[in-house]
C-alpha cells in the first residue's frame, strides 16, 4: 500500500454545502405543528404514532361499502389514529376502481373532520411500479428493468405518471422507492430494486423522487415518497427474506447508506424501516441506525414507519423484548415514530401506559408527532381538499401508455444474439413454448393488483402476453405447445414446420418470504423442456421473466438468442415483441451480474483478491452487459489533464461510434478504479453514464466530469476520505490513468 497522507472529509453530505433536511422545514408550518401539538392529547399524540391496515375498518365481504362506518369512527374518534394503509377488500387487500377509492378516502376524511382537532389521516399505498392497487392504471417494468434503461429521465417520468394515478384516486403517499441494493441475487426482492450499484441505484431513485413529488409533494398532480427498508435489509447472507444480514459498518457506509443519502437530499419525507436484522440488531431497535446516523448524521427531518408488525416481531420473533410493551418501548425509543401495527390498537394502548407510567418520555411521543404533522403540513393534508384531478384527463393516458411501453422497450436486455438469428422475419413459422408465454403475471411480478400479484385473472385482458405479442406481430403461422413436450421424438414432430423456436422460461410472480428459493436452478421441468426444444435442432430464442436471474448456463449455450426480460411491466409482451421482429432496437444493459452457476456470486465492483489467481469474476453475463442490432465502438478515451489538483473535478472525454448499419441507443459506462489505498477497493466501480442515440455510422464525443466525492470511499476510521495517488478509468475497452495530488 502506497504510503500516502489521509485526508479526512467531513460526512459527504456537509462537503457538498447541502445539509438538506429531509422535508425543507418553514417556520410557519413549524409554527402550525408547534401550535397544534400544544392543543393535542397524549392520546391524540399516540393516535397519530398509529398506523392500520384497511381491514381493521373493513366491512363484511361482499358489503356495497367497503368501509365498516362504526370501525371507522372508533379508529379515528376514539383511536385517534394517523394513517391507514393497503386496499380494500374484495376480498383481500386487491385493485379497486378510481371510483371506489375516491370513496373510501372520502369517508376516511370526513370522519377526521368530525374529529376534535380535524388531523387528517394519511393513507400509505405500495405503488412500486405504478398504482398497483387502482384497476387500470399504467403500470411500468419493476425497478430491476428500469434500473436496466439506464435512463434516468424515464425514471422520473415513471415517478411523476405514478403520483399523477395516485393523486386522482385521491392517494397521496407511497411506499416507494426501494433504495435497497440487489446484491444478492436469491433475495426474493431482488426485481424491487435498482440493482448491484450505489451509483446506478442513487441516481435512478433521485430521479423518481424528483419525478414522483416535484419541488412540492402538496401539488395537485404529486405525491409523497417513502424510502424502504432502511437499511441492509436486502443482503440477507443466506439469500432468504427477513433473515440476518451481516453487514460490517465500512460496507454499510460504502454501499448500503449512500443511495439513502442521496434520496433523503432529493427531498422524500417518510422511511419506511429494515424488517430484519443487521449484525444481530433488528431494523426496529437500531438506535445508531435510526437516530445517530439518519437523523444526527444524514439530517433526516421527516418521519419514519415500521415495517409490517415489526416493532410486535421485537417480541414474537426476533426474541429481542421480553413482551410486546417492551417491543414499544425499545421501537419508539430507537427512532420509531409511526408503527404499521397493523391489525389492532395494541400499539396505542402499550405506549399509553408506557407514557403515563414514566416508562418513556412525553418528549420522545412529541417529536415523533411534531415530524408526522410536519409532513401532513407539508402535504397540504389541512388545506381544503382541492378538486381531485380528473381521470380522463390524468389516468392511464395513451401518452402515460406510450411512456410505459418505451420503458419496457428499453429494459429489455438482449444477452445473446448468435448469427442474428435476430430479429426475426415477421413471416416466419413459429412455435412458442414454455409456463410463461401465456401470462401477464410473469411479467409483472409481486406488487401488481394483489400483494403476490399471482391472481392472473384480475389481469386486464387487453395486455398482451408473449404468446399474443407474438400472434399479433408475425404474419407467419404461430403455435403454442400446449404441453410439457420432453419426449424427443414429441419435441421433434412438434416442431417439423417451425423455422424457429420462442421459449418462454423463468419464474411466476412473488414477493418477500413467498418468494424464498434454496437455489438459483431453473426448475426440472423447464430444464428438460428446454432440453428437449434444443435438442430438435430448430434455433431457439430463449426468453427469461421473473424477479431475479435463474442459472440457464448450458440453455443459453446451445440457444441461438437470449433475451433477459425480468420483469417488464404491463407493456411487456408488447415491448419484447417490437425487439423480436426487429420494430425495436434493443438496448437494455444488466444492472446486476447474472451469475454462470447457482454458488457463483460475484459482483461486478468486486475487489481485487476476487480475481487473483483462480478467482475470477465470470458471471455468464456482467454488469452493464446488453446488446444491440447494431454495434457501439468508444476510442479516443482522454483525460484534461493526468495530474488532478486537491479538491478539482477529474474532465474526461470519449467518443462513441454507431459501427453498424441502423441507428439505436448505447449507455456508455465510466467505470473508476483506486489503484491502491489504506483499504481495498473495488476493481472497478461505475462512476458515470450517459446513454445516447447514434444514427448509422454517427460519432459523438461525450464529456464527463468526476467530483472530488467520487474518488472518496470509506476509510480505516470508518470515515468517508479522499487518498491522493493513482487512479485508473476505464470506458469501454479503454483505460486512462491520473494521479490525484496531495493537498
Ligand atoms: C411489506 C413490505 C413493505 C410494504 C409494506 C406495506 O411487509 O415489506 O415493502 O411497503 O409491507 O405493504
Amino acid at each position: 500500500m502506497q504510503n500516502k497522507l489521509l485526508i479526512f472529509i467531513g460526512p459527504l453530505f456537509f462537503l457538498l454545502g447541502c445539509a438538506v433536511n429531509t422535508v425543507q422545514s418553514n417556520n410557519e408550518t413549524d409554527t402550525k405543528v408547534k401550535q397544534l401539538l400544544s392543543e393535542m392529547t397524549l392520546e391524540e399524540k399516540i393516535g397519530q404514532m398509529t398506523q392500520i391496515d384497511f381491514s381493521v375498518i373493513a366491512a363484511e365481504l361482499g358489503s356495497e361499502n367497503p368501509v365498516d362506518q362504526r370501525k371507522l369512527d372508533d379508529a379515528v374518534l376514539k383511536y385517534h389514529i394517523g394513517s391507514i394503509l393497503n386496499a380494500p377488500q374484495t376480498p383481500h387487500n386487491q385493485a379497486q376502481s378510481v371510483a371506489v377509492w375516491r370513496n373510501v378516502l372520502q369517508s376516511i376524511q370526513a370522519v377526521a373532520a368530525q374529529s376534535r382537532l380535524k388531523i387528517p389521516v394519511i393513507y400509505g399505498i405500495d405503488a412500486i411500479h405504478g398504482a398497483t392497487y387502482i384497476k387500470n392504471a399504467v403500470l411500468f417494468p419493476q425497478a430491476l428493468n428500469m434500473a436496466a434503461t439506464f435512463n434516468t429521465e424515464l425514471s422520473f417520468k415513471e415517478g411523476e405518471i405514478t403520483a399523477r394515478e395516485l393523486r386522482v384516486a385521491g392517494l397521496q403517499w407511497n411506499f416507494s422507492p426501494v433504495m435497497d441494493l440487489g446484491r444478492q441475487p436469491l433475495w426474493p426482492r431482488l426485481w424491487e430494486t435498482y440493482g448491484e450499484d450505489v451509483h446506478l441505484a442513487t441516481v435512478m431513485g433521485m430521479s423518481y423522487i424528483k419525478g414522483h413529488q416535484g419541488d412540492d409533494f402538496s401539488a395537485p398532480t404529486k405525491a409523497l415518497t417513502c424510502l424502504k427498508h432502511y437499511v441492509g435489509y436486502s443482503f440477507p447472507i443466506n439469500g432468504k427474506d427477513r433473515t440476518p444480514a451481516w453487514i460490517g459498518e465500512r460496507m454499510l457506509r460504502e454501499y448500503f447508506l449512500p443511495p439513502f443519502e442521496a434520496a433523503i437530499k432529493a427531498g422524500s419525507p417518510t422511511i419506511m424501516v429494515n424488517s430484519a436484522e443487521v449484525d444481530g440488531i433488528p431494523g426496529h431497535a437500531n438506535y445508531q441506525y435510526l437516530t445517530t446516523i439518519l437523523r444526527d448524521e444524514l439530517g433526516f427531518t421527516g418521519f419514519t414507519v415500521s415495517d409490517w408488525e415489526d416493532i410486535k416481531r421485537l417480541y414474537t420473533r426476533d426474541k429481542l423484548a421480553a413482551s410486546e410493551k417492551e417491543a414499544v418501548k425499545i421501537a419508539v425509543m430507537a427512532g420509531i415514530d409511526m408503527s404499521m401495527v397493523p391489525f389492532d390498537y395494541s400499539f396505542y394502548h402499550l405506549l399509553l401506559e408506557l407514557v403515563n407510567t414514566g416508562e418513556l418520555p412525553l418528549a420522545r411521543i412529541d417529536e415523533a408527532v411534531t415530524r408526522i404533522l410536519g409532513v401532513k403540513y407539508r402535504a397540504g393534508l389541512f388545506n381544503a381538499p382541492s378538486a381531485l384531478l380528473s381521470e380522463a384527463e390524468h389516468f392511464a393516458t395513451g401518452q402515460a401508455t406510450e411512456i410505459n411501453r418505451q420503458a419496457a422497450r428499453e429494459s429489455i436486455v438482449l444477452a445473446k444474439n448468435e448469427q442474428q438469428s435476430l430479429p426475426l422475419k415477421k413471416n416466419a413459422n413459429v412455435l412458442v413454448a414454455g409456463p410463461n408465454a401465456k401470462l401477464l403475471s410473469v411479467m409483472n411480478g409481486g406488487w401488481t393488483l394483489t400483494w403476490q400479484g399471482d391472481n392472473e385473472s384480475l389481469y386486464p385482458k387487453d395486455k398482451l402476453t408473449l404468446f399474443k405479442a407474438i400472434q399479433k406481430k408475425a404474419t407467419g403461422k404461430v403455435t403454442y405447445l400446449e404441453n410439457n413436450v420432453v419426449d424427443k421424438q414429441a419435441a421433434l414432430d412438434a416442431t417439423k414446420n417451425v423455422d424457429v423456436i420462442v421459449l418462454c422460461l423463468g419464474e411466476k410472480p412473488y414477493t418477500e418470504t413467498v418468494g424464498n428459493i434454496g437455489s438459483l436452478n431453473l426448475e426440472a421441468a423447464q430444464v428438460k423442456l428446454a432440453d428437449a426444444m434444443l435438442a430438435t435442432g430448430k434455433p431457439v430464442i430463449l426468453i427469461m421473466t421473473g424477479g431475479r436471474p435463474r442459472i440457464i448456463t448450458e440453455q443459453a449455450e446451445l440457444a441461438s438468442a437470449v433475451i433477459l426480460g425480468f420483469l417488464p411491466g404491463m407493456e411487456g409482451g408488447a415491448a419484447i415483441a417490437d425487439i423480436l421482429y426487429g420494430d425495436y432496437n434493443p438496448n437494455g444493459k444488466l444492472p446486476i451480474s447474472y451469475p454462470r452457476e447457482s454458488n457463483d456470486i460475484v459482483l461486478y465492483d468486486h475487489k481485487p483478491i476476487e480475481s487473483y489467481e483462480s478467482n475470477v469474476y465470470h458471471p455468464l453475463y456482467a454488469f452493464g452487459h446488453g446488446l444491440s442490432y447494431t454495434s457501439f465502438q468508444t476510442s479516443a478515451l482522454k483525460l484534461a489533464s493526468d495530474t488532478i489538483n486537491w479538491g478539482d473535478t477529474v474532465e474526461l472525454s470519449v467518443d462513441v461510434k454507431n459501427t453498424g448499419l441502423i441507428s439505436g441507443k448505447e449507455t456508455v459506462l465510466v467505470y473508476l478504479n483506486d489503484v491502491a489505498a489504506s483499504v481495498t477497493r473495488p476493481s472497478r466501480q461505475l462512476k458515470a453514464f450517459k446513454k445516447v442515440e447514434l444514427a448509422a455510422g454517427q460519432t459523438q464525443t461525450l464529456h464527463f466530469s468526476l467530483k472530488p466525492e467520487d474518488l472518496s470511499f470509506i476509510g480505516v476510521d470508518l470515515k468517508r476520505v479522499i487518498e491522493p495517488g493513482e487512479f485508473k478509468i476505464r470506458v469501454g475497452n479503454e483505460t486512462v490513468s491520473f494521479t490525484l495530488n496531495k493537498p
